[in-house]
């Protein structure tokens, strides 16, 4: 059994170095070197373990059962209604008060060929746990390839029909964690509708909106600083970009879903996956109350989560995609940040 505060390390000969802890799964640092060869740790967070064990429990974390939200925490499979406990709002979030962010993974170094170095992330969610159906087992494999990607592959299997929605939820700043904000970013999103959203607690209303001629269109690369200030009820109703994008093409297979580049500090990434959803959110809730990386504050908008996924709300909406795990069935979702 791994401890919470047990930390684990991946390098690749390019000098890119990932950390991540077991409670959680928390992935606390990502360092790159940018065009000069200048390292920065481009994930936000805290400068301690402790600190990280005590702060926002999101920070680059593993997100489940069902990450993203489910409105009022309820749905129906198989013709039974389940109710899941509420921790935002009414809706349940992430899992609920007690999601896979918080548990204790067990985690086991495993020598794969494609990758520099890896690691397996274990744990079981027992029937019944937060109320969802079946005993969870899931693997979660971090890996960093010589071409600076890191590759999250997840696999579960459910004892019952269950629904199931994994992420990560690591916020990016290319400039170096604690820097300032990601106004300056350019994002570019595979991506012509997203998802809106009815208030500013962010649940899905079920319609697939065009992009087009909206804050929300990050379909050639724009300044994330430029949708932020837009004249956009969307925008304003979560100070920010908190939404889903449905990314084109969806057909099972590994896709670009996003790009995320500083200019000034040389540095890009990009970010694959075979989902059908991006949830991009620009962390409007910091408030600069907790002291986060090179000692600076935590400010609103500090980092950007890419969060590949299926679309939140999933399991009440019958023409979004699909959330069901079948019993004995594998779930499986690819997520690559590759860093450019
Ligand atoms: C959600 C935000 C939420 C945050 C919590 C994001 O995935 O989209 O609405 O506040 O997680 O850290």
């Amino acid at each position: 059994m791994a401890n919470a505060a047990d930390t684990y390390t991946l390098k690749n000969s390019n000098n890119i170095e990932v950390t991540f802890i077991a409670r959680g799964g928390q992935i606390t640092g990502i360092k790159v070197p940018n065009t000069r060869g200048e390292m920065a740790d481009v994930v936000i967070g805290y400068e301690t373990t402790e600190k990280a064990l005590a702060g926002d429990a999101y920070f680059g974390a593993l997100c489940g059962r069902y990450a993203n939200r489910i409105v009022n925490g309820q749905f129906e499979l198989n013709g039974e209604k389940i109710q899941l406990d509420t921790n935002n709002g009414s809706n349940h979030l992430h899992g609920g008060n007690d999601g896979f962010n918080l548990r204790t993974w067990d985690v086991e170094e495993v020598d794969l060929p494609q990758f520099a170095q890896a690691y397996k992330l274990m744990l079981v969610s027992p029937d019944g746990d937060q109320n969802y159906p079946g005993e969870l087992t899931t693997v979660v494999t971090y890996g960093l390839t010589e071409d600076n990607e890191l590759v999250i592959e997840y696999d579960a299997v459910s004892t019952k029909d269950t629904i199931i929605n994994l992420t990560s939820h690591a916020y990016f700043n290319l400039a170096g964690a604690g820097t300032g904000t990601i106004a300056e970013h350019e994002l570019t999103l595979n991506a012509d509708k997203f998802t809106p959203i009815d208030g500013e607690i962010g649940t899905v209303t079920g319609e697939i909106l065009d992009v087009e001629k909206s804050a929300m269109d990050f379909r050639s690369a724009k300044k994330i600083g430029e949708a932020l200030s837009a004249d956009c009820p969307q925008v304003k109703l979560v100070d920010g970009i908190d939404h889903n994008f449905v990314i084109n093409g969806f057909d099972g297979m590994l896709k670009l879903a996003a790009r995320l580049e500083h200019e000034a500090s040389g540095r890009a990434m990009e970010v694959y996956t075979d989902q059908p959803g991006i949830q991009i959110y620009t962390g409007s809730h910091f408030d600069g109350s907790e002291t986060g990386k090179l000692g600076n504050p935590i400010e609103k908008w500090a980092g950007l989560a890419m969060e590949t996924q299926i679309f939140p709300d999933s399991p009440n909406k019958e023409h979004f995609p699909d959330a069901t795990l079948k019993a004995e069935e594998h779930y499986k979702h690819t997520c690559v940040y590759k860093f450019i």
